[in-house]
């Protein structure tokens, strides 16, 4: 391979910022896809997808289809929803993704018939209905099987989403055969089936989990593998560790290990690659993140220990939500110092990071004694870690 050629092969192996359309590239959600594909077999049901931002709900939700289309015709429009979405330009937007074939009399209507092909949404009427909508998806279709995914989800109106809860229960009561698959974050999708109940029936849940550390080995492996790099299993824990089940992280510390392998003609990534992979990720970081960061463990007192406490946060074990209590940092805070802390010695730290005046960064549930704690932004997490290891202050 050329120099240009290797750097073009390293950004299809490693892309950090964009949801994987490839199903080479894809790795893992084996329980997710056959939560989903056994769906969209069944008449009458429909999902939903959710999880947290960057686990990779949209790159699940683009190469579903060629799971399952290799001996099936798949019509599998995806949308994204805006804010200023309507339920009329929700469906607008599906249907225009869809093409037919129709047979038309040519000028004259003179000879035979002409093929034609139409975006389905020239043919539907002008303000779209749950019962407009359920008519056009039984109609058209034939022996293929329709899909549609609604992503981001979250971010349309109560309203629109009540409306969108109405079609897939008229599609539902009628056994259309398409399935509704909604993607979106957590929470969006739990207030959506608790104020529809009589949908929850004809609605599969589906969470997206972080991925398991296989998981996200596999996408350092098939990524250097295609660009004939090894990598050390050191070098491979490193990595897997630090992207804390995200996969956004994989590909940002393969994408900087790569362009160090190719800048320095190496052939196997090691645990010095994969050192200044991660300062390299860190300069490169997006700039919200980096203030976030700062605003959130500046202090003028040289002995404070907020970015201490922020690395044991990131690093405490979390519950399916990503939520952790206090007594879950007590253990990563005591490999951090080198010594245990009580939580009362750092509960202050933690009720600041929930405030205006550290961002805040972490948000907070539940009542006092039970509080639980959140990232707000899940992508300052595997930063605050990798910031820990590029300044020893996690042990290696
Ligand atoms: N199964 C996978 N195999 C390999 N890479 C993946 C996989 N899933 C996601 N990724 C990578 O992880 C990153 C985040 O993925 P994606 O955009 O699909 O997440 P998302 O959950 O839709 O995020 P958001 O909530 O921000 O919309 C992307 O860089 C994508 O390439
Ligand atoms: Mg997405």
């Amino acid at each position: 391979m050329s120099p240009l050629e290797l750097q073009l092969e390293i950004s299809r192996a490693f892309s950090p910022t964009a949801p994987i359309d490839e199903k080479s590239l894809f790795s893992g959600r084996i329980e997710q896809l056959t939560s989903l594909i056994r769906a969209i077999g069944q008449k009458g049901q429909h999902a939903v997808l959710f999880g947290e931002r960057g686990v990779g709900k949209t790159s699940l939700a683009n190469v579903l289809a060629s799971f399952i289309g290799t001996s099936n015709t798949i019509i599998a429009p995806r949308i994204n929803c805006d804010a200023g979405d309507t339920f009329d330009s929700v469906w607008r937007k599906v249907f225009s993704e869809i093409v037919i074939a129709r047979d038309v009399l040519p000028v004259g209507f003179i000879g035979s018939t002409e093929r034609e092909a139409l975006p389905l949404d020239n043919l539907v009427p002008n303000q779209l209905s749950p019962e407009s909508v359920r008519r056009t998806l039984s109609q058209f279709g034939g022996g293929s099987i329709t899909v549609v995914i609604i992503d981001e989800f979250d971010r349309l109106t109560q309203e629109v989403k009540r409306q969108v809860a109405d079609t897939i229960k008229t599609l539902s009561d009628h056994a259309v055969s398409a399935t509704v698959v909604m993607v979106g974050v957590a929470d969006s999708v739990q207030e959506l089936i608790e104020e529809h109940q009589s949908v929850e029936r004809a609605i599969v849940q589906i969470h997206m989990p972080r991925m398991a550390k296989k998981e996200i080995s596999a996408i350092i492996e098939q990524g250097m593998g295609r660009l004939n790099f090894t990598v050390d299993t050191e070098a491979m824990d490193r990595i897997v560790t630090l992207s804390q089940g995200l996969p956004h992280y994989a590909h940002l510390l393969g994408l900087h290990a790569a362009e160090i392998m190719a800048q320095n003609n190496l052939t196997s990534v090691t645990l010095p690659v994969v050192d200044k992979a991660i300062s390299n990720s860190l300069d490169n970081a997006q700039q919200s993140i980096k203030t976030a960061w700062h605003t959130a463990t500046s202090s003028p007192r040289k002995d404070n220990l907020f970015s201490e406490v922020l690395m044991a946060c990131a690093l405490a074990k979390t519950d399916e939500l990503g939520y952790f209590a206090a007594q879950d940092v007590r253990e990563p805070l005591g490999q951090i110092l080198g010594r245990q802390l009580e939580i009362a010695n750092y509960a202050q730290h933690l009720s600041e990071f929930c405030g205006a005046k550290r961002g805040p960064v972490l948000q907070r549930i539940g009542g006092s004694r039970r509080y639980r704690f959140r990232f707000i932004n899940p992508l300052l997490q595997p930063f605050v870690v990798m910031q820990g290891f590029s300044k020893n202050k996690i042990p290696h």
